[in-house]
């Protein structure tokens, strides 16, 4: 996974390279490279780490280019493995993953063919020179036919040096006219500008970037006609204002953006289409990754608690493996911040396959889910930068409780409610910010533990993958009945575990795990809105929440949980929004 930009034009290429790719960041940052051609000579520049590696390339000289941004999947992270790969006269970037490599690798060996680098992406610049017989397109067209995985390339010819040529399968790609010349990317942000028109390339599509014409066509080279994106400029462009970090700003406007998703809800009409399909549903099943996932886990408690309707959440990446069951009228509801997550597009297809309804709630407008899915909700929680996602996981369940309300009105069911959860919100940041006393037992810590029930739990789990996530500290997100059955053994004086509490009705069961904790050495923190639980023995400090209704708790529980990663990591030097081997966008499986 990920980034790749192309300029052609009549500017410099370099700049408009680098700059792009620094807002490619957030899908790779192992290396860097860029290709750039003054229409006689190709030069190549590589480096490990990240975009500001490559600055001083910023004054080469050439009006056509290419460059990436990575994430290693085959092969160390090496400049010999960064991209551009080169193979004779053809030079291309690559995001996604060429599943037979190892097949087509040996073919090309057989045929007395070297290799310079231990990627899958650089098999494809061989496949292509290969092919290559005076043009281009042609070449790449032929060399995709015996590609079976995921791709976006971007490709160049020496000996066509006026000439980009781009192709898309399962990856996604943008192509495009901005200021001054053609471009294509992997993301709008990387070349979105005032007067830019891009144009999304589908799967099995192919884009030629020549002088001031772009002609998209798909394999039998028949032209195909495509409507402008729109785009909101503002959203792409984001800074980092008075703030240190993307991620702190970023839980600063959770507020903001549980309004946002509030008033979208009540004009979208999308709205009342997606209650209408869950109402004809019989069978629901919810895929997603990562933090998403536990979105799912709180949808699932919510719809199952508050309107008696049973719903499977599943791993989107186990999904495909599982041989899951998909009854007639089974509704496929897939939670994604990106909507490019790999494994949860993958379970989107296979759902469509066996004949389920799909249902997306995902951030990004343009995302290869939102075109997949039969309905889609969006979220509004704006650009996020962070690879921890926080203000998308409120948003996302800003979305999803609201569904849980409508649906329990629609079943004649008495449903709490998110009135003033936004207020609430904005007390749940600044009694968070008390977690900061909490950072000395966790910083330098061997492991913590996240501990809670029924929905405390699936805050506890999110709260222990945002800290392992961005502090690198061994964390555990865990059923505080759970404990005894094993991971107790693992406490040992001073253990730092935090105990999630927001249900009235089972806090003395969640009180006996923490007393379970306690009474073995560790120190326990406690996130509440019961200020009774705040003074026991037991409890080392703790914050103090708004009171909400416990079926939608998590929206707040969580708050102090993400504030407490955000300042453990930058306690241990770490770059809490670029945390080591990961990326915003898991566009692999
Ligand atoms: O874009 P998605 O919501 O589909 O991403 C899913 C996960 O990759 C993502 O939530 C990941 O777990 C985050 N790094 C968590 O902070």
């Amino acid at each position: 996974m990920c980034g790749i930009v192309g300029y052609l034009g009549k500017r410099q290429a370099a700049p408009v390279l680098i700059d792009g790719l620094y807002q490619l960041e957030y899908r790779g940052y192992d290396s860097v490279g860029i290709a750039v051609s003054d229409g006689k000579k190709l030069k190549i520049i590589k480096k490990i780490g990240r975009v500001k590696e490559i600055e001083t390339a910023r004054d080469e000289i050439g009006r056509v280019g290419i460059g990436h941004t990575r994430w290693a999947t085959h092969g160390d992270v090496t400049v010999e493995n960064a991209h551009p790969h080169t193979c004779r006269n053809i030079t291309l970037v690559h995001n996604g993953i060429v599943e037979n490599a190892a097949k087509l690798k040996s073919e090309c060996e057989k045929r007395g063919e070297r290799f310079a680098s231990d990627t899958d992406s650089e098999v494809i610049a061989h496949l292509i020179a290969a092919e290559y017989q005076g043009d281009l397109l042609d070449a790449v067209i032929r060399a995709c036919n015996q590609i079976v995985g995921s791709y976006a390339i971007a490709v160049l010819c020496e000996d066509e040096p006026a000439r980009l040529v781009c192709a898309r399968m399962r990856s996604p790609l943008i192509v495009g006219r901005a200021k001054d010349g053609l471009v294509v990317a992997s993301d709008i942000p990387a070349v979105a500008e005032e007067g830019a028109v891009l144009y999304s390339l589908k799967d099995g599509e192919f884009a030629v970037l020549e002088g001031e014409k772009i002609v998209i066509c798909n394999a039998s080279r028949a032209e195909v006609r495509k409507e402008p994106m729109e785009f909101d400029l503002e959203e792409g462009r984001v800074d980092l204002g008075p703030y240190r970090h993307f991620m702190r700003k970023e839980i600063d406007q959770i507020p903001i953006v549980l309004r946002q998703s509030r008033e979208e809800i009540e004009r979208n009409f999308c709205f009342s289409d997606f209650c209408k399909v869950l109402c004809q549903t019989e069978y629901i099943q919810i895929v997603a990754c990562g933090t998403a996932y536990h979105s799912g886990l709180c949808f699932q408690a919510a719809l199952e608690r508050v309107c008696r309707i049973p719903a499977e959440v599943f791993i989107a990446s186990e999904y495909r493996y599982m041989d899951p069951i998909v009854r007639r009228g089974t509704l496929l509801i897939a939670i994604s911040q990106s909507g490019e997550t790999a494994d949860t597009l993958a379970a989107v297809r296979l759902a469509k396959r066996k004949g389920a309804h799909v249902a997306a709630i995902v951030n990004v407008k343009y995302s290869s889910l939102a075109r997949l899915a039969d309905t889609v909700l969006f979220t509004q929680a704006g650009r996020e930068v962070a690879v921890a996602a926080t203000k998308s996981f409120n948003a996302q369940l800003m979305v999803v409780y609201s569904i849980v309300a409508a649906m329990a009105s629609i079943r004649g069911k008495k449903s709490p409610s998110l009135r003033g959860i936004e207020g609430k919100a904005l007390r749940a940041i600044a009694a968070g910010e008390g977690v900061r006393s909490w950072v000395p037992y966790f910083a330098g810590a061997k492991s913590s533990y996240f501990i809670g029930r029924g929905e405390d739990m699936c805050a506890a789990l999110e709260g222990s993958l945002k800290l392992k996530e961005i502090s690198y500290l061994p964390s555990e997100g865990y059923a505080a009945g759970e404990l005894k059955h094993g991971t107790l053994a693992l406490i040992e004086p001073y253990t730092p575990v935090v105990a999630v509490l927001m249900r009235r009705d089972i806090a003395e069961k969640t009180m006996n795990a923490v007393h379970e904790a306690y009474s073995r050495g560790a120190s326990v923190f406690l996130v509440t809105c019961f200020e009774e639980y705040c003074g026991r023995k037991e409890i080392t400090a703790s914050v103090l929440l708004p009171k909400c209704p416990p079926v939608f708790s998590p929206i707040l529980s969580v708050i102090p949980l993400q504030l407490l990663a955000y300042y453990t990591s930058v306690a241990r030097g770490n770059n809490p929004d670029k945390p080591r081997n990961l990326a915003k966008s898991v566009t692999v499986e």
